[in-house]
């Protein structure tokens, strides 16, 4: 893609930031009571998770882990690698994997593995957005913000290229390629 490329918005910040709110109320009905332990997918839930967390007023833990699976481009390698894996144990937790969107499938669906196999006592997921449209395999989503249209999407977290992470709108890109 060129420079040229521009964003226009999908999703607006008050779009946004209402289902959050909306997520928040789900979340808080489920787990009050349990002390969850929620996992973001770095680098792309950070916003997400901040937001999300902060309408929360029950005890809970928040950890990351950081997965690559995109090069630099607008394709996934498919090759999925943890680069920063978990930093203390999860078996028993009771963890909400929380992610900025569930594309091809893959990057979940292998985090969710990678993470089953600590034995946490239960495992959800929570994504701001799902762009089924693109399925490579199965992902079973607890949590849903926005189906999205195939469109490749930046801002509020999500980036091309590690660009555009900071728009506070969800936009898609056009012109350019
Ligand atoms: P999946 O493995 O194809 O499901 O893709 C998941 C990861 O790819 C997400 O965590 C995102 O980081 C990235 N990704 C997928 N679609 C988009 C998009 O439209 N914009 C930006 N990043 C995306
Ligand atoms: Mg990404």
């Amino acid at each position: 893609m060129s420079s040229q490329a521009k964003p226009h918005i999908l999703l607006r910040r008050e779009e946004i930031a209402a289902t959050v709110a909306r997520l928040a109320a789900e979340i808080k009905q489920d787990y009050q009571d349990r002390y969850p332990l929620f996992i973001g997918i770095l680098k792309g839930s950070f916003i997400f998770m901040a937001d999300l967390v902060r309408l929360l007023d029950f005890p809970l833990e928040v950890e990351f882990i950081t997965v690559s699976s995109y090069g630099r481009g607008r394709v996934s390698s498919g090759k999925i690698k943890i680069v920063r894996g978990l930093t203390s144990p999860i078996k028993g937790r009771e963890v909400l994997l929380v992610e900025d969107i569930v594309d091809t499938g893959l990057t979940t669906g292998f985090v969710l593995d990678y993470l089953g196999k600590k034995k946490p006592a239960s495992m959800k997921l929570c994504t701001l957005t799902d762009k089924p449209s693109r399925r490579q395999t199965p992902v079973k989503i607890d949590y849903l913000g926005f189906t999205v249209p195939n469109k490749f999407l930046v801002g509020y977290g999500l980036d091309w290229d590690e660009k555009f992470r900071n728009l506070p709108d969800i936009c898609f890109l056009e012109g350019g390629d």
